[in-house]
Order: structure tokens, then sequence, then C-alpha cells
């Protein structure tokens, strides 16, 4: 089944040609310069510029795919969650093709299919626990198979990325910042600044950031060296993120997976595979831990070989807890 997948949820302008779930071509057009000055996204600016680049970046995807349009069996495209006007420009662009070629269309879940993002390189082993983090989200899910999924706990506030994007910003790092937090933190042999380890009330694993961020923000301001705040504060979300994970696993487990933004982080995929021997980790690689069209793809080819299709004229949404 050859599909055309397409993902604008936020600053990616991303188009796939994925074939039986493998990548066949993949173009990811950042819009990450345009949004420096700012030092973040302004939704108006990012919906424009998705609508400027869709269109070449298509056809470039099936071009480096060598697929003509008459050979696509489906258009896979990210309903949400994400901002509004972009997630608008992809599902009017995939609907408005799946129309003109009388294709079936499918609405994609954006943060699961970081999940799927990491069965793209990696045969799944069910069940599983699948730890999400992103930009936009924190959350945990146990998956029995591809498409039957539970969430287990998720953020009660900002997302783990969104923590260091902002701390990123106060140490004058730029946007987004998680990377380069990450680079400034290697730098420093010893331990970090010392922050308060995270603590919830109640059974769930849930997350919560905006405390530790509140804390790095005073050690700034007490005069701490910048690159002993990025490396306390980034050694103390990978704390609260193990932590909680553990939490959530049970010994029926098979496999760990880890997708979004912030699984690009090397330090978090070590202390996870330090702390849970014995349980294969599984970390989506630097290409597609990222937004990207392909997991969009991935986990449309699972929902179309299923027979879920999406009639056309199906709003976006801002906020999409589905679980399939
Ligand atoms: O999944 P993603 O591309 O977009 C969302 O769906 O949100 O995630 C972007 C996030 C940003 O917060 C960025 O700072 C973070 O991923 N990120 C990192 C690293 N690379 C990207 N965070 C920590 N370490 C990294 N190496
Ligand atoms: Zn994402």
């Amino acid at each position: 089944m050859r599909l055309l997948a397409v993902e604008t949820s936020c600053d990616e302008t991303s188009l796939a040609v994925m074939e039986d779930g493998q990548i066949a071509s993949l173009r990811v057009a950042s819009q990450a310069a345009l949004h420096q000055p700012t030092g973040g996204v302004v939704p108006e600016v990012a919906a424009r510029r998705h609508l400027e680049v869709i269109r070449v970046e298509a056809e470039a995807a099936l071009a480096e795919a060598g697929s003509a349009l008459s050979e696509l069996d489906g258009i896979a495209y990210t309903r949400g969650p994400g901002l509004v006007g972009s997630l608008l420009v992809g599902s009017s662009f995939a609907q408005a093709l799946a129309l003109a070629q009388r294709l079936p269309a499918v609405a994609v879940n954006h943060v699961l299919a970081h999940i799927h993002a990491v069965f793209i390189g990696q045969e799944p082993r069910f069940p599983l626990v699948a730890l999400v983090v992103s930009g936009g989200h924190t959350s945990l899910f146990r998956l029995e198979a591809p498409l039957q999924i539970e969430l287990l706990g998720e953020t009660r506030d900002d997302a783990a990325g969104e923590a260091l994007d902002k701390v990123a910003r106060l140490l004058g790092l730029g946007y987004p910042g998680g990377a380069a937090l990450e680079r400034l933190a290697e730098q420093v042999p010893g331990p970090g600044v010392t922050l308060p380890r995270v603590r919830l009330e109640g059974e769930r694993p849930d997350f919560s950031f905006s405390g530790l961020k509140t804390a790095a923000r005073q050690a700034i301001l007490s005069g701490e060296e910048p690159a002993r705040v990025a490396k306390g504060f980034q050694e103390a979300v990978i704390a609260h993120l193990v932590e909680t994970t553990r939490r959530a696993l049970v010994p029926s487990d098979r496999m760990l997976v880890v997708g979004g933004g912030v699984a690009a982080n090397r330090a978090l995929g070590r202390a996870l595979a330090e702390a849970l021997p014995g349980l294969p980790v599984h970390v989506a690689p630097p290409a597609l831990s990222g937004d990207n069209a392909a997991m969009i793809g991935r986990l449309g080819w699972e929902m179309l070989r299923a027979g879920i299709t999406t009639p056309l004229g199906l709003p976006v949404l801002s906020q999409w807890a589905a679980l399939t």
C-alpha cells in the first residue's frame, strides 16, 4: 500500500511517501529559522508558510519516491492536536487531493504517531509502554496492539520540551532550545546545579515540569553558571521522566519505546536504558523523533489496513485525546 502522508501540526511542513509502512521518501521543511526572531512559533506566520511550501514539498516527495499521484492508494494527514491554522493547511490539502484523485483519506492523531515513528525501524512487541516526550506533549501509553492504546499518564502543566525550551530561552540559547541546552550541559564535567526532585500526589504516572522550570529560573537569577543550570535542569527533567516511566511499567511489558522531539536527547536515552536493565528500550532515531510525515504515514497505514477511513470535511482539532 502506497500512501502520501502530510504533517503540518506546528512549524514543520513535512511530506512523505510510505510503502507498506516504510519510508520511500521523506521531506521535512522546518520553519525554525522563520520563528527564531520571535523566540517561538507565531501561529499565523506558521500557517502562511505551510501554504507557501506544501505543494512543492508534496511534488518533491513524490518525485524522490519515483511515484506518480495515480499510483497512490491513500492519503494520511494530521488532524490534531496542534495549531489550528497550521492543521487546516495540511488537512485541506490532503482532503482536496483525496477528492480529486478519488483516494481514501485517513486523519491521524499526531501524538500517537510519535509512538509509531519507532515502529518504522523496530518491530513492536506487545504489550509495550510508550513515552511521548515533545514540545507539546509528555504522555505515557500502553499498547496491546498497534491500534489498541491506553493513556496511562500525562503532564499536568508544561510538556518536557516546552520546559526545556523556556529554560533554554532564559539562558539565551534561542528557539527551540532543547538541543542547544543539551550541548551546553555536555560541557560540564561534574554535576549540574541541584534542583528539587518532582513529587506528585496520586497513583497515576503523571508529570509536572513547571516547578522545575521555576527552580531553574531562580538558579539563573541567583547568578549560577549557565552551563551548570543547563546540566542540573536537564538532569532533573530526565530523572522525573525516568522515575515516572518506571512507575508505569508492569512485569508483562515487553518493551519501552520513546518518541517525540525530546527523544533526540542522548542523555535521556542513556538514563532510561540504565534505569531499566532487562527491558528493551527503543528510542526513535533522530530523523524521526521530531515532527515528520513518515510517522503520520506509518500510523495512517495501520489505520487504513484496519479499514478506518475519514470522511471529507472532518474538522481539525487543536486538542485531540482520542486513542486511535
Ligand atoms: O516532537 P517535536 O518536534 O514537536 C512537537 O510535537 O512538540 O518536539 C520539539 C521539542 C522542542 O521542545 C525541542 O526543544 C525538543 O523537542 N528537542 C530536544 C532535543 N531536540 C529537540 N530536547 C532535548 N534534547 C534534544 N536534543
Ligand atoms: Zn510532535
